[in-house]
Order: structure tokens, then sequence, then C-alpha cells
């Protein structure tokens, strides 16, 4: 083989993305590439102030659709806050807990513990092995040793499987737990309805300011994406694209996530299939992957049935007109997508208190309506997803 030859075979440069980290779903970009939440950022900040007086800041409750820049804006603000701090001599420390992925108490403290610690204390963290009450004890005494205020980031904090540990952070304070540092936490959540499951003391002094972040329109969305086209090659990006992208990922609702997601996919698309451009018809279809890898991420962890009911939901959607069903129909369905999967149907009311679990999950919408005196009053059920979607993801996983 010649050298020529060799050359062509593997090439040097991404002729499509010039820095495609910019696009990378943990990128967190600087100040001057966030678009359009200079209101929700000093809100925080404000909240947030008495801290680089070493003073207790305020615990916030952050709420908004998916992809409203919640989980962003908190990070920044608290990063900044850190930053500031330093220069005025105090010490301000951050934890950021995926409560996700952290659901049980134990595992939240872990976190918080492990990353707060410093090499300078004498307390080790382990990963496992000990009690939840002593990593408590260690927590307490590395946030006194170390720092004069601590800010716990609590992200998707509906993921929890209870209250204990909002419990413990709120009062940490008042039962004396802590003697030198304050503690502020920030929770995060895109379920409007988590609050009315939250115990009366930790509410009051969990949720000492709320803030809602609105979906963006189309136009911000398009900033958003501007502001990081530079992740892409010079000329690459044909001009209708980011447009495009735009107005697509500002149809259902402004979700920032689905329009870089848009944006990336279309770039990758473009790259397998050796374009030199990315053009608007690869935009297209990176949303329909968008799509299903949200909805995907949506039901995570949902159960085999809990999905044969979602999918019964969403046949009836394709077949009819309208779009709100009785537990009665959504039910027959179900059965029918069991006998397809060979597995046993549950009860009608297993089915109900499935499709209740989907609702709290924001992916139907189930409402009362009153039958008459004859009928008496049933729920209906509507899907909030594109039922295409719902079937082509539930479906391929089978
Ligand atoms: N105002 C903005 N300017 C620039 N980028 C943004 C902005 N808002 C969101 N993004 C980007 O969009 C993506 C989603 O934002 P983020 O993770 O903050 O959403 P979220 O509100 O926390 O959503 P979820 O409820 O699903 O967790 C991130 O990649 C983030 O960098
Ligand atoms: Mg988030």
């Amino acid at each position: 083989m010649s050298d020529a030859d060799s050359d062509e075979l593997f090439s040097r440069e991404d002729p499509i993305f010039a820095k495609k980290e910019l696009l990378e779903i943990n990128h967190l970009p600087d100040h001057g590439r966030i678009v359009g939440r200079d209101d929700e950022i000093s809100a925080l900040a404000n909240a947030l102030n008495p801290a680089l007086f070493n003073q207790s800041p305020s615990n916030v409750l952050l709420y908004g659709k998916t992809g409203t820049g919640k989980s962003l804006c908190a990070k920044h603000v608290s990063r900044r806050l850190v930053d500031e701090a330093d220069e005025e001599g105090v010490a301000v420390g951050v934890a950021y807990v995926d409560c996700a992925q952290d659901s049980t108490e134990t595992q939240a403290v872990q976190t918080i513990a492990s990353t707060t610690n410093t090499p300078e204390t004498d307390v080790s963290i382990p990963d496992k092995g000990i009690s939840t009450s002593t990593y408590y004890k260690r927590l307490w005494r590395i946030l006194d040793e170390e720092y004069d205020v601590v800010i716990v980031i609590l992200d998707e904090i509906d993921k929890l499987e209870n209250d204990d540990i909002l419990m413990q952070l709120s009062r940490a304070g008042e039962a004396g737990k802590l003697e030198r540092c304050k503690l502020g936490v920030i929770g995060i959540s895109n379920k409007i309805k988590y609050k009315d499951r939250m115990d009366e003391r930790v509410k009051s002094s969990l949720c000492e300011r709320e803030f809602v972040f609105p979906p963006y329109d189309a136009n911000q969305l398009r900033s958003i994406m501007d502001a990081r086209s530079d992740a892409f090659r010079e000329g690459v990006l044909e001009p209708g694209t980011i447009p495009l992208a735009a107005a697509q990922a500002a149809q259902e609702h402004g979700d920032a996530r689905k329009a870089i997601d848009i944006l990336r996919y279309a770039g990758e698309l473009a790259q397998a299939e050796n374009a030199e451009t990315v053009r608007e018809e690869y935009v297209k279809k990176a949303r329909e992957r968008a799509e299903n890898d949200r909805f995907r991420e949506l039901i995570r962890g949902a159960t085999p049935h809990s999905k044969y009911a979602l999918q019964a939901l969403a046949i009836l959607s394709m077949d009819n007109s309208e779009d709100a069903f009785r537990t009665s129909r959504v039910y027959e369905v179900y059965e029918q997508v069991c006998r397809q999967m060979d597995s046993d149907p549950l009860s009608t009311r297993r089915v109900r208190d499935l499709l209740r679990e989907q609702a709290f999950l924001d992916v139907i919408e189930q409402t009362r309506q009153s039958g008459g005196s004859a009928e008496g009053s049933y729920t209906e059920h509507r899907l909030l997803e594109d039922p295409q979607v719902v079937k082509n993801v539930l479906v391929s996983e089978g």
C-alpha cells in the first residue's frame, strides 16, 4: 500500500465538528453562552448572597419543565459564588447530588460527604460499610472544619426515596449538629406536584424561596444554539439548520436540551454520511432521535407492565380520533398487548395504579369525568407524548 492510500484511510481532522464538547450533555457553558436566564440567575444569586458575608443563604426550590436550564443555572451560580466568596476570604463549598442516581438517604449523604471532604481533614468517607448515622457524623465534622458555608444542590429531588435527608439538612443548624458552618439547599424538580408530597416541616424550611423556570421560545432556543455554533467547523452548518432545529424544539415546549441534542445528532448524521455540510434533512431525522431518546430516558426504570399499559394508550390514541380514554378501554388493549408479550395481565386495579404513576411522571394526564347519576364518575387517561414516539420506543425495547 502506498503512502497516499494510508493517508486516506483515516482522516486526521473531524470534517464536521470543531469543538464537539460544546454540545455534549455534561458540558457547562460559560457565562457568555447562557441565554435568556438573567432574571433567574440574579434571583438565585440574591438568595445565596448572604453566604458572601458568612451568613446563612436561603433555601431554594427550582421548578420548571425539562430542559429549561435549572441544573445549569444552579451549577453556574454556585460556582460563581465559590469564586467570589474566596476573594472575600469566606470558604464556600458546593456539593452536587443527582438524586436520580443517589436516591437513598445513605447514598446522598455519602456523596455530599465525599465531595466536600478534603485531604486536610483526617476524616475518611468509604464508599460503603458504615452506617448512615456515621456518614452524617463525619459529614458534620468535615463541614465544620473546612467551610463557612456549604450549598447542597439536590437535583431531581423528587427521585429521593423519602424526605429523611431533607429533614437532616434543613435542621442541621438548629439541631446543633453544625457549630460553625451554615448550610443552604437548592432543590430542583421538573414535577410541579412534587411539593404536595413533602412533609410539612421540611416544606416550610426548604421552600423559603421558589422559582419557576419558564420554557424557552423559538428565538431563545435559536440564540442558545447560535452561541454554540462554533462547535462546528466554519461553513459546515447550513444557514437554515439552527432556525429549523429551534422551531422543532419549541413545538411542544421550549426544551433547550432537545434543541442541542438535535443539533449534535444532525452533525453526527452528516458525519456518518460523509456529507460536507449539515443540511436541514438531517435536522428532521435528528429530531426523531432526540424525541425517542428523551422518552426512553423518561420511562427508564418503568416496569414491563407499566410499559404495556402505556403502549395500550398509545395504540388507542393512534387508532381513534379522540385522545382521552377510560380505564376500561385502556385495560382491554392492555390485555391484548400482554397476550402478544406472552405475559399474564395484572388486575384492572393494578393497571390503574400504574397509570397513576405515569401521570406523576407527566407522561399521561388524568381527568375525572362525571358520567351522570346512572354512571357515577370515572377517570380518563390522555397521553401527553407523541403516540408514535411512545410506540417506537416501547416496541424497540420489547
Ligand atoms: N439559557 C441557556 N443557555 C444556554 N444553554 C442552555 C440554557 N438553558 C439550558 N441550556 C442547555 O440545555 C441543556 C439542558 O439544560 P438543563 O440541564 O439545565 O435543564 P433542566 O432544566 O435541568 O432540565 P431537567 O429538568 O430535564 O433536568 C443543557 O445542556 C444546558 O447547557
Ligand atoms: Mg436538570
